[in-house]
């Protein structure tokens, strides 16, 4: 993957930390519309208010963080979506037209319930919750974004996968008409990504259809993509319109363009450097341009809750 020069750092990225959304002043706000105002005057430029749209009806969840969360611009602006471009920017740019509805969704192997849904059937048995997860991005920078999102274990128990199915795949549109990107071959077309059946099955693993409140916007990966906190960013595959049971670990695009630098589990792991720079450390998009980069944590602070899925594997060997 690129890595940022310093001299692609935006101006908002050295905004002082005191125009930043605090998770406390978040909750005393009272209601996630009004914190999404309280973001700053910049809020409502970067996406046109005609494609805001407010998601109601969501519930908290135990395993937010209560970091300072990033401003909404920085999540909408600074964003890996190779299908719109390999610049920081260029989906911000390039997904505006995007069609992200009508939008269907293909479940597909080893399952009770396979078909293909529309999207709102697909996600309207669950629950929406808001989750504030840390994202650490293989490319040693991270952000801290409320995600508004549905349990993916609550959706594969309601899709009844049977005993073969050990891995869960996933697929992006494969649209070159719409997606600049994929008519160049920066990766092997479509974007895939995978999981282990315990992987997708954990509690803090969700597919993700907002942000701050509102509809997922197009270069975040509208209008549903993956959400596995203690990996990095790379598995939160965007627009997803396969999801597949299978029995077999599945091919990962990015595993398929460098498997000696990027591996299938993916874990976020300080102690295994990237072989073209260090994992120990990260900068938090947003704390400024002289900020000391901070600590990346094991499984991104996440060990609690699934460090048992990794017990007796050798986690230098399988990254
Ligand atoms: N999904 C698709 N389809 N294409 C991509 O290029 N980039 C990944 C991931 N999902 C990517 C993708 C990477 S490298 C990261 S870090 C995250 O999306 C970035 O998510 P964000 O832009 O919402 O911050």
């Amino acid at each position: 993957m690129l890595i940022k020069k310093p001299t692609d750092i935006r101006p908002s990225e050295i905004t002082s930390k005191t125009n930043y959304l605090n998770r406390r002043e978040f909750i005393r706000a009272g209601s996630i519309a009004s914190a999404a105002t309280m973001a700053g005057p910049a809020v409502g430029a970067i996406v046109p208010d005609a494609r805001r749209e407010k998601i109601d009806g969501i519930g908290t969840s135990r395993f937010s963080t209560d970091e300072t969360l990033n401003i909404y611009d920085d999540i909408v602006t600074y964003n890996n979506y190779y299908e719109f471009g390999t610049g920081k920017g260029d989906p911000y740019k390039n997904a505006q037209k995007f069609r992200s509805r009508p939008w269907s969704i293909t479940v597909d192997g080893e399952a009770e319930k396979i078909g293909t849904y529309h999207f709102e059937d697909f996600i309207k048995p669950f629950d929406l919750e808001e989750r504030i997860y840390r994202m650490r991005c293989v490319e040693a920078w991270s952000m801290v974004i409320p995600w508004v999102g549905i349990s993916l274990a609550d959706v594969i128990k309601h899709l009844q996968p049977n005993s073969k199915a050990r891995y869960v795949a996933f697929e992006t549109l494969h649209d070159p008409s719409q997606m600049p990107g994929q008519r160049r071959r920066s990766l092997n077309w479509p974007y895939r990504e995978g999981l282990t059946i315990e992987e997708a099955t954990n509690p803090l693993t969700i597919f993700a259809v907002g942000i701050y409140g509102e509809v997922l916007p197009n270069q975040n990966g509208a209008p549903i993509r993956l959400i596995v906190p203690w990996k990095y960013g790379f598995k939160g595959i965007k627009s997803i319109v396969r999801m597949s049971f299978v029995e077999k670990r599945p091919k990962t695009s990015w595993n398929m363009a460098a498997s000696n630098e990027y591996g299938f589990f993916a874990n976020v792991n300080p102690e295994v450097n990237h072989p073209r720079w260090s994992q120990a450390r990260e900068r938090r998009i947003g704390s400024g341009l002289f900020a000391r980069k901070q600590a990346t944590l094991m499984f991104n602070g996440y060990g609690e809750q699934v460090a048992h899925l990794y017990e007796g594997i050798d986690l230098r060997r399988n990254f």
